[in-house]
């Protein structure tokens, strides 16, 4: 049954290209409603609840409140109406979002240019508050046209900081991978139990924290062969409190000290010659730690890979005991990488 849309406010939720299906499903569990795709990675939906509650949203980089300005172009926005209106929207954001001395960023096409510079200027002498080096503050708004182009949004970020920026990252390594990212590796389906879940390459524990947030139950192992990603992985796990049901292994990703059969669901957030690791390394991790998933999975484990060396794995894939449920392209930092969702060669495939 279609839900009623009145009372509700309109919002844009920002995740990761590639990833919208699990952003939709979560905004669904919140009750969101009129969801719709605008383009890859922006997902518009009403909501009629408390708009805190949104900011515990985990698969979305951000939200916005969306505000439409009847206007033919951002100059209009500095004419006395809409600008006494802009400020009143904006001083209520302050307001909700309890800052103190905000930096304010805008986000636009041609953010640079003479008009957009100037209405942030006058915004901020209004507001007083400070501009944001980057455009990227802590009162944060974008600048968008309908796809009707009849008019101009201001979409107001909710919260001072993107909801990608977890509290419990108190360390942050380089490499180290976008929660929302690894909050969707964590919640791909699958018919595997779930009690004894690894997390091979585990870093800096990104994947691990997410999990052990999203399950409340079972055991969690992890592997790397670096004490710096380790402790970094501890000190983080710490801070979300999950520390005490994860054990973490120092050990070579292809030859852990686990016993045989007995994990039910494998990550991997794999280097690729990026940050971390290279491609001659690739060359002998990528094989072993497949050969090493299998030996450790039960048989109906699911091993979840993300890479940028699709090549490789692809390749590597082929010549193990694993086969290719799943393969998805997602947009992250300017790179294409993929998720990869494997099952047992020996198994049945799910649903
Ligand atoms: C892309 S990073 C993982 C980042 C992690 N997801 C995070 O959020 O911090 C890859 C990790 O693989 C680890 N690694 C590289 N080669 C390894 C090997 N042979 N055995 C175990 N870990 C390895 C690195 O130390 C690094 O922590």
């Amino acid at each position: 049954m279609r839900k009623r849309a009145s009372r509700s406010n309109e919002y844009e939720a920002e995740c990761i290209p590639g990833l919208e299906a699990i952003a939709m499903d979560e905004l669904n569990s919140y009750d969101a409603h009129s969801l719709e795709t605008l383009r890859p990675g922006f997902l518009r939906f009403r909501f009629a609840g408390d708009s805190r509650l949104l900011l515990t949203l985990r698969s979305t980089i951000a939200v916005y409140s969306v505000y439409r300005f009847e206007v033919p172009r951002p100059k209009a926005l500095l004419g006395h109406q809409h600008l006494t209106r802009l400020i009143g929207i904006l001083r209520a954001a302050m307001r909700d979002w309890a800052m103190k001395n905000p930096r304010l960023g805008i986000g636009a096409a041609g953010a640079n240019s003479q008009v957009i510079t100037r209405l942030k200027e006058e915004l901020a002498r209004l507001l007083d508050v400070k501009l944001a080096e980057g455009n990227k503050g802590e009162l944060y708004l974008r600048l968008v046209r309908p796809i009707d182009r009849s008019a101009w949004e201001v979409l107001v970020r909710l919260g001072p900081r993107p909801l990608s920026k977890r509290d419990w990252r108190v360390i942050n390594m380089p490499g180290a991978l976008n929660a929302t990212v690894a909050y969707a590796m964590t919640r791909i389906r699958s018919q595997d139990a779930q009690n004894r879940v690894l997390n091979l390459c585990c870093g800096s524990g990104t994947i691990l924290v997410e999990h052990a947030l999203n399950s409340p139950a079972g055991q969690l192992l992890a592997v790397d062969n670096s004490a710096k990603m380790l402790s970094a992985a501890k000190r983080n796990l710490c801070a979300s409190d999950t520390n005490h049901r994860v054990i973490l292994l120092n050990a070579d990703a292809g030859h852990t000290p686990l016993p045989s059969r007995a994990i039910d669901r494998i990550y991997a957030d794999l280097p690729f010659g990026g940050h971390v690791g290279s491609h001659a390394d690739n060359l002998r991790l990528y094989p072993a730690l497949l050969r090493e998933a299998y030996r450790v999975s039960k048989p109906d484990a699911v091993l979840i890979l993300l890479t940028h060396e699709i090549n490789l794995l692809r390749n590597c894939i082929a010549q193990s005991n694993w086969r290719t449920i799943l393969e998805t392209k997602i947009t992250l930092s300017g790179l294409h990488p993929r998720l990869f969702v494997l099952k047992g060669k020996s198994t049945r495939i799910y649903k």
